[in-house]
């Protein structure tokens, strides 16, 4: 089964918003012409004015995170409603920053997961081990229990609207990437655990992004891989000159 690549721009906690748009103007001109799907996810503050440029392109608006309730009395959070009423089509949750430094645990990601699906969004579930974990021969087992923990009480048919991105912490941010044979096992692995749980199609249909120092000179490798099926890209995703030739890989 073929499956269509998708490529993310996690742009973390940079840029103000004349940064942001800047950088949003120039991949729509830049990807106009690009055959992947796409998506940019600003800072917070950013999303307004970055939904004002990509709307009508090729290229969707994500957020980094969103609270686990709705609404009420939670201050410092930003809630799904304020997201969909800035057009904010795909969230990601999950991520390892969101985890090891925010100390996000798999429940509360579940609980943030079902409540995006429930508003209809698109959620980028992120799942990695440590460089420990690795070296304990753990990399699996802690993938497996984040993909099964944070897809807990998600039906057939929410699954349809969730990408998981396999982000290795160890390689966020460092300049070491996985080789594409280790992340494309990885891959597979998590593959196999969608397979158990929801079944064969769903397991072929399902986009499992690469996240972890994703440049220029290594994307095509990694998407060359049966099981790699985009990228989740942080540092490179800055700047238009480092983001379009990783879109526009092949
Ligand atoms: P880097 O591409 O900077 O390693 O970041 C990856 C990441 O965390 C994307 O979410």
């Amino acid at each position: 089964m073929s499956r269509d690549y998708y490529i993310a721009g996690n742009w973390k906690m940079h840029k103000t918003r004349s940064e942001a748009a800047e950088l949003a103007k120039a991949l729509v001109t830049q990807l106009k012409d690009g055959k992947h799907k796409y998506l940019v996810a600003p800072t917070f503050t950013a999303i307004e004015t970055v939904a004002a440029i990509v709307k009508g392109t090729n290229i969707r608006l994500g957020a980094q995170n969103c609270a686990a309730e709705e609404q009420g009395a939670h201050t410092g959070e930003v809630s799904v409603l304020q997201l969909k009423d800035l057009g904010v089509q795909t969230v990601i949750l999950g991520h390892s920053e969101r985890r090891h430094v925010y100390k996000e645990d798999d429940a509360l990601i579940n609980k943030k997961v079902k409540l995006a699906l429930q508003h209809g969004f698109e959620v980028i579930l992120c799942v990695g081990e440590l460089l420990a974990e690795r070296e304990a021969g753990k990399a699996e087992a802690v993938c497996e229990t984040q993909t099964v923990k944070g897809l807990e009480g998600v039906s057939a048919a929410d699954l349809s609207r969730v990408v998981i991105a396999y982000e290795p912490v160890w390689a966020i941010g460092t300049g070491k990437t996985a080789t594409p044979e280790d992340a494309d096992a990885i891959h597979a692995y998590v593959r196999k655990v969608i397979g158990k749980l929801y079944g064969a199609d769903a397991a072929a249909k399902i986009i499992i992004q690469y996240g972890g120092s994703v440049k220029a000179d290594n994307a095509a490798q990694l998407m060359a891989k049966e099981n790699i099926d985009g990228a989740l890209v942080g540092g490179a995703a800055l700047k238009a000159d480092t983001f379009v030739p990783i879109a526009k890989f092949g």
